[in-house]
């Protein structure tokens, strides 16, 4: 029978107004949705974010050594050494996503390319996930890739737990640390854990949450009951006994200017992205790494609602809907096969059923579909929203595609975002240009860089966040599609794209400057701009036209 709680009666309401139905079965589905945490971890690199990612997983209980996650970088930036890079390719794939369940729950850790190369990528994977834990080293403080990743969790309102790491250093002041996550990221913060001292005389760590000292003895495999302490009362003399007695009054005064100036932990705030808690420890130490899984999955969200072009959908809903984020090309060249990375938005993914592919207008099956655990893949029979299933596949999805059981709208949220750098691609082998753009068609979609084409002459121009794309295009045009190319350097700003309410303005707009009008990988109008003071000369002149840095607006 069904059980008509409130929240079955407000599901009707909102089907209601979404037009959509729910069924009996949407209970277990509700239940499916509520043991799911799905985020990312996100950091400057070398701030320890796969040192943090491992220590996860050993606290989650998915991997029993240390040492098991691979470092997902590249560690010099513009290195020749390609089987580095064809390791980064493997690597990635085997830990791009590690789900495990820990207290009853289903956690979905994704994890985003260290190298800033890489950028994009790590963008459109933090499309696919629910919140965000932000690593900042206690040394360098806020990093330049930290506010750039930053910029992207606003745009979506993504909320945002933060651990300062490397407590185990002579680091920054916490306070100045955390004065700089406020200015700099432009979030408010509460700390809910305080270090007592660090570097060499790190003590440990005061929960603000739950009123416990976990003291801290350098390098340990697993943290002990017996080193965590319930302290009642801050004034408790047993602090004094444990860290020393100028320790223990440092600890007062902080926590008393902490509770003085910072308002109590909302949780609401920071699910809107209003408020970041922080956590200190150190994580190559297994410190503090407890309490900021214990905290994670008391205060993360449940898998959010989701947008579409025509509308919203919740998780709840019973039809199936999911969008790609990622594309990962086969480790074995000789295979042309890929695979795509789709989170589930709503309903029960199901293998083998057939799915309606939004922009080809087209049914397809997926008759293999692998989730991803810590350590492996495993083919999966069914998934909820929240979690992310790889499909295999020959070249029909491509980023920011869109899968439903036959509703048509495709899933907001993945733009693209105006290059860095610009070249233009000139054939080397007259002979192998059908390879070239095969190739470079199916490295676009894989979303290694952004391919615009020139209106006028067909010129092809690729744009990049760093130079590393433009070694790992030319290696993988060469010895997986056969095709030589070289990239010759272009004096460009920004691609922007454009856009009017006036379609008669528009079109002079791009006759007058037809030389620099571009098409991206969807056909979508670009102006290639030169210069930062050209483009606002051209804005001057063209008030009727919109100028964007991404492609969605
Ligand atoms: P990333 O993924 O964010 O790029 O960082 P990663 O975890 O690889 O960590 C970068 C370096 O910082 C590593 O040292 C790692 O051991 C160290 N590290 C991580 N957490 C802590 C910490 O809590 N305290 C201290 N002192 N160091 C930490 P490495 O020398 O680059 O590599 P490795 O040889 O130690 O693996």
């Amino acid at each position: 029978m069904v059980n008509f709680s409130q929240d079955f009666i407000l599901n009707i309401d909102l089907s209601t107004f979404a037009g959509i139905f729910y069924s009996a079965n949407n209970m277990s589905l509700k239940e499916e949705i509520a043991k799911r945490r799905t985020f990312g971890i996100i950091s400057h690199p070398d701030a320890g974010k796969t040192t943090l990612t491992e220590k996860l997983l050993l606290f989650g209980g998915a991997i029993q050594t240390a040492g098991a996650v691979k470092s997902n970088k590249i560690k010099q930036s513009t290195t020749s050494d390609f089987m580095e890079i064809e390791k980064q390719r493997g690597i990635s794939v085997a830990t791009s996503v590690m789900g495990f369940e820990y207290n009853g729950l289903k956690i979905n850790l994704l994890d985003t390319p260290g190298h800033q190369d890489f950028a994009e990528d790590t963008y459109r994977t933090l499309t696919a996930v629910d919140s965000v834990v932000m690593v900042i080293d206690c040394v360098k403080g806020v990093e330049i890739q930290t506010e750039k990743l930053m910029e992207v969790c606003r745009m979506r309102a993504t909320p945002v737990i933060s651990f300062i790491n490397k407590l185990d250093r002579e680091g920054r002041d916490p306070f100045e640390l955390l004065d700089e996550i406020e200015e700099k990221l432009n979030i408010q913060v509460r700390p809910l854990s305080w270090p007592i001292s660090m570097g060499k005389t790190f003590k440990g760590v005061y929960s603000l949450f739950n009123k416990t000292l976990l003291l801290f003895k350098g390098s340990q495999s697993k943290i002990s009951k017996e080193d965590l302490i319930k302290i009642a009362d801050i004034n408790d003399p047993e602090i004094d006994r444990l860290v020393g007695e100028s320790y223990a009054k440092q600890l007062r005064e902080d926590v008393e200017l902490i509770e003085g100036v910072y308002p109590e932990f909302d949780d609401e705030a920071y699910l809107r992205g209003e408020v970041a808690p922080v956590f200190f420890g150190s994580a190559v130490n297994n410190f503090g790494v407890q309490e900021l899984l214990d905290c994670f999955i008391h205060i993360a969200p449940i898998p959010r609602k989701r947008s579409t072009e025509e509308r919203e959908v919740l998780p709840e809903e019973d039809k199936f809907s999911g969008f790609v984020f990622k594309i990962h090309a086969n480790i074995d060249p000789k295979h042309r096969n890929r695979i795509a990375f789709l989170r589930v938005c709503s309903g029960k993914f199901e293998r083998a059923k057939n799915y309606y592919h939004v922009r080809l207008n087209k049914n397809f099956r997926f008759s293999n579909a692998t989730a991803f655990m810590a350590q492996s893949k495993e083919t999966i029979e069914e998934a909820f929203p929240g979690d992310i299933v790889g499909l295999y596949d020959t070249g029909n999805l491509k980023i920011g595609d869109t899968l439903t059981e036959g509703e048509k709208g495709i899933f907001k949220g993945i733009p693209s975002f105006s290059p860095e750098i610009f070249r233009e691609v000139v054939n080397l082998d007259a002979m192998k240009s059908k390879q070239l753009d095969k190739g470079l068609k199916q490295l676009m979609e894989e979303g290694v860089a952004q391919l615009f084409t020139y209106e006028l002459g067909s010129r092809k121009v690729v744009g990049t966040v760093g130079q590393l794309q433009f070694e790992v295009i030319q290696h993988r045009l060469k010895h997986e599609y056969g095709a030589s190319c070289e990239f010759h350097a272009m004096n460009l700003y920004k691609a922007c794209w454009i856009a009017s309410k006036d379609k008669k303005q528009l079109d002079e707009f791009v006759k007058s400057k037809y030389r620099h009008i571009a098409k991206d990988k969807d056909d979508k109008l670009v102006f290639m701009a030169e210069s930062k003071a050209w483009l606002g000369m051209v804005q001057d002149n063209f008030p009727e036209i919109e100028f964007h840095f991404t492609s969605e607006f």
